[in-house]
């Protein structure tokens, strides 16, 4: 069985609506549960003992949104004593602009968890194209992005980035299970 953990923060509902697709994505694999957290009402014990963790952030200024900011910094305690080390992470982004400077967020969540040992989870799906019901249509690989118009989240971000989440969802759970799979021979 692999546990993972979700932690999000969503501002205006469109970050957790993608949260909640990466989140079926997963549990729709065999063997894998996944709880979801918005970043104030963390279970530190249940994200503890995950085995793989998904970071998601809106984009606010070219970066994590402050509450997200908020919640990396309270896990310097586990940081101190590297309890998070060897756990897969993974992470993506919504925000407003097809850009909107995604990237940097990626990046940001990326070194997050290079901080605390853990073995960065990338995005290999091909794009289908560019339009929204297309998969993958910003090309991202280092994770997830997705974009949302400024419109209610129940319409927005469009259909194919939805799918993607729930695409990004089972690639993480399955390399999840791989992961437990690869640790128990050694
Ligand atoms: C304070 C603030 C800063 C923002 N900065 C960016 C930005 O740098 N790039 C971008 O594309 N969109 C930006 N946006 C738009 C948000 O990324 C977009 O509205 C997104 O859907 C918000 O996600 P949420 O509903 O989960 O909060 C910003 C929005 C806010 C409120």
């Amino acid at each position: 069985m692999a546990r993972l953990a979700i932690v999000y923060h969503s501002g205006y509902g469109h970050t957790a609506r993608v949260a909640e697709h990466v989140r079926l994505g997963a549990t729709s694999v065999d063997g894998v549960s996944a709880s979801l957290m918005a970043v104030d009402q963390i279970d530190w014990q249940t994200l503890n003992d995950a085995d793989a963790i998904i970071l998601g952030a809106p984009t606010y200024m070219g970066s994590a949104s402050a509450p997200f900011k908020t919640f990396m910094d309270q896990t310097s305690r586990q940081w101190l004593g590297q309890e998070w080390k060897d756990k897969l992470a993974a992470g993506f982004t919504n925000s407003g602009g097809l850009s909107g400077d995604k990237l940097s967020v990626l990046f940001q969540l990326q070194l997050f968890s290079a901080q605390h040992g853990m073995l960065w989870v990338p995005f290999p799906l091909m794009p289908t194209g560019t339009g929204p019901d297309d998969l993958n249509r910003m090309g991202s690989h280092l994770g997830l992005m997705t974009q949302s118009d400024n419109a209610p989240a129940e319409i927005t971000p469009p259909a194919g980035d939805i799918r993607t989440a729930e695409l990004f969802g089972i690639h993480v759970a399955e390399r999840a299970l791989r992961w437990l799979a690869g640790r128990s021979r050694t």
